[in-house]
């Protein structure tokens, strides 16, 4: 089999590679990736069996010759930080509906089964403190540039399945952190800032809550989807892992020998989402899917291990994420 995964240089992109290299013998990748200030051809293991294509999902006749050749897309492609997409938007369309727009029409030409990665955070977010999560019946609701056009490409898929009967499921995940996370995001930025001796930064009050999972259960939710999904489905996924941002920040204090007090408040992100929760059930009935990672702590501790382990990976980049927070006033 042969995958074509887009923007596999990031994230959970190439802890997906890695994981498929890993697990599954009979698959070979080629991963299509801008190499933004995001992707990282460095978080990808040398193997014959990945092929990296650096250009753009939005560039048509790339993805016509890549999607044509493969057996299946796994589309994590995707403008991703908030805070980027209030500072300036227009790249977040460009890649998050023009470009699953150019996927969605190769795969509908060559009739290549498709899986779009989507977010929690298309639905807007929760009140604090109620029993009440996300289902895939949530109304859309999006708050911020990212999520409307990631909300934006989600409606692209399923209008593409129901009028072209594209071969397509959707999935919408929570908060994922793990190893070969950019900086800028919360969990690496507090991690890198606390190994360089300074102190972490919280926005605003700090009672947001997010919905945190491991980036490989995330990954085999992804491949149960791709093995066992239904056609036209969007399944949810979230591992039960509900903390606020300023419980992170004390724990991670904590595990890193820090003062409980070795944090700042900075100044609140614009339309700040309140609260993220999941319910997975349809995924765990239906695909038997269930998390391996069920301890946010013990998940932190190994966090914090592979940030001090990989200093050459992330140190490029601190500098530069940190000039761009210090603009944004964060
Ligand atoms: P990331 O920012 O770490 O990686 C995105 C990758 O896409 C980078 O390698 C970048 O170079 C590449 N890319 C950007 N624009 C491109 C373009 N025009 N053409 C080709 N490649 C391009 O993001 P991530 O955190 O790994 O997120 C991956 C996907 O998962 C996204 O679709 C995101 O919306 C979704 N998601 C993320 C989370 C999370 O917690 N990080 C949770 C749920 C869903
Ligand atoms: O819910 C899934 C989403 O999770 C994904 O779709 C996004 O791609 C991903 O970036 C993430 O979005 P968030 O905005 O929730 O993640 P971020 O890491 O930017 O921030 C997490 C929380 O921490 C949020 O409430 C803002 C807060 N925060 C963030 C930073 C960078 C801080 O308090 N301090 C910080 O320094």
């Amino acid at each position: 089999m042969r995958l074509l995964v887009t923007g596999g240089a990031g994230f959970i992109g190439a802890n997906f590679v890695r994981l498929t290299l890993a697990e599954r013998p009979d698959v070979d990748v080629t991963v299509l990736d801008l190499l933004t200030y995001a992707g990282n051809s460095a978080s990808l293991p040398e193997d014959p069996r990945v092929t990296l294509v650096k250009g753009d999902v939005a560039d048509p006749e790339v993805v016509d010759s890549l999607v044509r050749d493969a057996d299946a897309v796994v589309h994590f492609a995707a403008e991703s930080h908030n805070d980027n997409s209030l500072d300036e938007p227009w790249p977040f369309v460009h890649t998050n509906i023009v470009g699953t727009f150019h996927l969605l029409e190769a795969a509908r030409r060559h009739g290549v089964r498709f899986h779009h990665i989507s977010t929690d955070e298309v639905f807007g977010d929760l009140p604090l403190g109620t029993p009440e999560r996300f289902t895939p019946d949530t109304p859309y609701n999006p708050s911020s540039p990212y999520s409307s056009t990631k909300a934006g490409a989600d409606l692209l898929v399923r209008a593409w399945v129901r009028s072209f009967g594209l071969e397509a499921t959707l999935s919408n995940c929570s908060n994922n952190y793990g190893p070969y996370q950019h900086v800028e995001k919360f969990i690496p930025r507090q991690i890198t800032t606390l190994l360089d001796g300074g102190r972490a930064k919280l926005y605003g009050a700090g009672l947001n809550v997010r919905d945190w999972i491991h980036v490989d259960d995330h990954n085999r939710a992804v491949w149960a989807i791709l093995e066992r999904g239904k056609i036209g489905q969007t399944y949810l996924i979230g591992a039960d892992g509900e903390m606020d941002n300023r419980t992170v920040i004390s724990t991670l204090l904590e595990i890193m020998g820090r003062e409980a007090d070795d944090f700042d408040h900075v100044p609140d992100r614009p339309g700040h989402d309140l609260r993220y929760a999941i319910d997975a059930s349809l995924l765990r009935d239906e695909l038997g899917w269930e998390p391996e990672h069920r301890d946010l702590r013990a998940g932190l501790v190994a966090t914090v291990d592979w940030y001090r382990e990989h200093e050459p990976w992330w140190r490029a980049q601190k500098l530069e994420t940190e000039l761009r927070y210090q603009r944004l006033g964060r």
